[in-house]
């Protein structure tokens, strides 16, 4: 399994856009998807139409073994191969026992190790700060996927989202490698990209290479209508739209692959 986080360090940079529409898309070719919501907030939960009662287990439960894995993993319905672990509010209350625990960067690494041959790819979608959860999520992952928009805003959030993986790299506390900085409403007027949007996406290059920055997501009522119509782009008719997240996808199945070699070797 290849376990991906897609983090950046403010709110509103397209994290659970990116983490909603990457698990749709892998599930619908084949690829069985974790999707972990790992934001208090919960946005991929409601997303996914998972509606929860109090006492049924989430990621709360699962980091903290309180259930066995299979029982915080529920089916995404009308998504064959997605599935979910969710969050809710109470997922803040990890915090301290992940604080307390003294292992708390490697304890979702170990905690998905055991279903690790179960799907293919695993997608976790980070909270906006830099808290013990993000610091777990991070140590749990292969491969990073940082979207940041395309405003000074979101230069700031990849700036800060390096500095905080260049930490961890150096202490060992994560493996983590940038696959990819995915720049979010990107505006263009026309066919003129905004000053605001040219700068930003400039200074993103300048921090990662040429190479890491991926195809832009546009400045779009689509997406947010994909999202709240529970549908893809292309379903709505704009495949084009997902030509960011085919690229991914490609990535993706490269990493995979390389990984799945690696693990019988
Ligand atoms: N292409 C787009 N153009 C404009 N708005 C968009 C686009 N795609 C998504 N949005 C909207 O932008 C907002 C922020 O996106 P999203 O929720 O994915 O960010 P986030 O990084 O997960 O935020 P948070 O840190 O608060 O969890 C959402 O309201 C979403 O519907
Ligand atoms: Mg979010």
């Amino acid at each position: 399994m290849l376990t991906i986080a897609i983090a950046s360090l403010s709110g509103g940079q397209g994290k659970t856009t990116a983490s909603l529409m990457l698990g749709r898309l892998l599930s619908r070719q084949g690829y069985p998807t974790l999707l972990i919501d790992a934001d208090p907030q919960h946005n991929l939960t409601t997303y996914l139409d998972l509606e929860l009662q109090t006492n049924q287990p989430t990621l709360l439960e699962f980091l903290k073994k309180s259930v066995s894995a299979e029982n915080s993993i529920y089916p995404s319905e009308g998504n064959e191969n997605l599935f979910l672990i969710p969050a809710d509010d109470q997922l803040d209350t990890i915090q301290d026992y992940l604080s307390n625990s003294g292992v708390g960067a490697t304890l979702l690494k170990r905690r998905l190790e055991p279903i690790a041959n179960t799907f293919k790819v695993c997608i976790i979608d980070a909270p906006p700060q830099r808290s013990q959860i993000c610091l777990t999520v991070l140590g749990a992952a292969d491969s990073l996927i940082i979207p940041a928009e395309a405003s000074v805003k979101g230069y700031g959030s990849l700036v800060r989202t390096l500095d905080l993986l260049r930490t961890l790299q150096d202490i060992g506390a994560t493996d983590a490698q940038v696959m990819g900085v995915l720049p979010f409403r990107d505006r263009w007027i026309g066919n003129t990209q905004t000053h605001e949007s040219r700068a930003a996406v400039d200074g993103m290059r300048d921090e990662v290479g040429e190479a890491l920055i991926l195809p832009s997501i546009r400045e779009s009522e689509r997406y947010k209508q994909a999202i709240n119509r529970r549908s893809t782009l292309s379903d709505l008719g704009y495949p084009e739209l997902e030509y960011p997240f085919a690229v991914l996808i490609d990535k993706i199945s490269k990493l995979a692959k390389a990984k799945k070699k690696k693990t019988k070797s």
